[in-house]
């Protein structure tokens, strides 16, 4: 298995990318954990060091550094451009040290190899399944003291997630790390922010079994749906063996994987609807590409798709200081201290609603984690006119679904 690397070379609408096919050889392993582990909830909180390797690419990735940054000095067709290219262009200076005229394009209309693509509109998701598993989702039985179900701390109409630095579980225990998003997580290649989860239906087993999330035991949810009404008649009806660990979680995953925000304004634009997003989130996204954050945060998901340390040019953990367990990110599932602090790069598909953000979420608004992003994984400075457009257009990321809106 390989991780989908989009991007190809020869963007000619923005030749100045960064030397961004260095990723698509970024060799990523997968290896699937063994049956009886996969299966077993201690195994998922805590894999042997080693038993699983994944390739990271190292602190000094060269595709990052600014200094390999090849900055070019006029738009792709020689001219000045449209308004928007020239608002780039005057507020863009080129990268330290590169002395000129410093222009980046900004085209109307999305070129033909874009590091982003839309998300699809259609998952091919049982509707069955999904109404199932959306009931589940939605229901106290799975938690020990029927307080807290998965819509607790993901809760879908305010974008997936819980608003809070870390999660409150039941008896008001308090989680080490922040709550990703549930919307588009079936577009992402592991689960977790250091995934330790391969599969939506194995990524089940942590909240339901963690003490600071559900707090329960299968059997004991297995017999609180056999007691309900109409569970036994629904799990039945789609699955021979009805009410059963494995079939919970399968209607679950489906659920999850129906949670897609596609037609965002971004993907109409992609998806050629010129005016669907305005010159500024037009500049943000060629601007995201500039600088290279689409070199982590790319394809349908705009991110999910690798894992990269936190901190690749500047040290985050010594400045913020008390390190947790949770800060040792990849580090915890395989033992390898290249993993140290690497993380699962997060979708920024619905980063527009899903304050506050980075997995120990301390950054309280987009443009704090945009600042963030430039200091610890650019190494560098930007102007705010730059930021400003880079958080429209992640604003302009976040689509449409029945959940979020019912
Ligand atoms: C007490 C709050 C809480 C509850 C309840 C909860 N979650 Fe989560 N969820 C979290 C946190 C925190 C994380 C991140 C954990 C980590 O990465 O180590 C997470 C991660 C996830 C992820 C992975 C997302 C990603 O981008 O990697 C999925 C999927 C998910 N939860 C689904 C569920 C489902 C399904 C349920 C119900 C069975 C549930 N959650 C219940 C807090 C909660
Ligand atoms: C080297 C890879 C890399 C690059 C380059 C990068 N990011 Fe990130 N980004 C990450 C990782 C890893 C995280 C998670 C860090 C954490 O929480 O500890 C992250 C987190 C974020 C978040 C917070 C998301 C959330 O839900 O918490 C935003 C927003 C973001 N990045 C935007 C950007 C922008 C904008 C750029 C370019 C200026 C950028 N990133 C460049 C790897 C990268």
């Amino acid at each position: 298995m390989r991780t989908p690397a989009p991007l190809a070379a020869g963007m000619d609408c923005v030749r100045f990318w960064l030397g961004i096919a260095m990723v698509v050889a970024l060799p990523t392993t997968l290896t699937v954990f063994p049956p009886a582990l996969a299966d077993d909830v201690r195994g998922l909180a805590a894999h042997p060091p080693g038993m699983e390797k994944t390739h990271v690419a190292p602190a000094d990735t060269p595709w990052i550094r600014a200094d390999t940054a090849e900055p070019i000095r006029e738009t792709a067709d020689g001219s000045s451009g449209t308004a928007a290219q020239e608002a780039v262009s005057a507020s863009t200076p080129g990268p330290e040290g590169v002395d000129g005229d410093f222009a980046i394009r900004v085209p109307d209309s999305p070129g033909s190899d874009e590091p982003l693509r839309p998300i699809p509109a259609d998952m091919g998701t049982d509707p069955e399944k999904v109404a199932l598993g959306r009931a589940l989702f939605h229901d106290p039985r799975l938690s020990r003291d029927n307080t807290t179900a998965c819509v607790s701390c993901h809760d879908l109409g305010s974008g997936g997630d819980d608003g809070r630095r870390v999660s409150v579980g039941v008896e008001g225990r308090l989680g080490s790390i922040n709550a990703p998003t549930v919307f588009n997580v079936g577009l992402q290649f592991k689960q977790f922010w250091d995934g330790r989860a391969n599969t939506l239906q194995q990524q089940i087993d942590g909240p339901v079994q963690s003490p600071v999330e559900l707090g329960t035991l299968w059997p004991d949810v297995i017999e609180k749906l056999y007691s309900h009404e109409s569970y036994p008649g629904r799990f039945q009806a789609l699955y021979p063996d009805g009410i059963s660990r494995e079939n919970a979680k399968d209607a679950l995953a489906e659920f999850m994987k129906s949670l897609t925000t596609p037609h965002s304004p971004f993907d109409r634009w992609l998806e050629g609807e010129e005016d669907a997003i305005g010159a500024l989130e037009k500049r943000g996204y060629a601007l995201f590409k500039h600088y290279g954050c689409s070199s982590c945060h790319q394809g349908a998901n705009v991110g999910g798709n690798m894992f990269q340390v936190f901190g690749v040019l500047n040290d985050y953990f010594r400045k913020r200081g008390d390190i947790t367990e949770a800060d040792l990110g990849r580090y915890n599932v395989t033992g390898n201290p290249e993993d140290r602090h690497s993380f699962k790069v997060p979708s920024l598909r619905m980063a527009a609603l899903t304050a506050p953000y980075l997995h120990d979420g301390s950054a309280e608004t987009l443009r704090d984690a945009v600042d963030a992003m430039f200091e610890y994984q650019l190494g560098r400075e930007a102007p705010d006119e730059d930021k400003e457009a880079i958080v429209a257009f992640i604003e302009s990321l976040a689509g449409e679904s029945r959940e979020l809106d019912p």
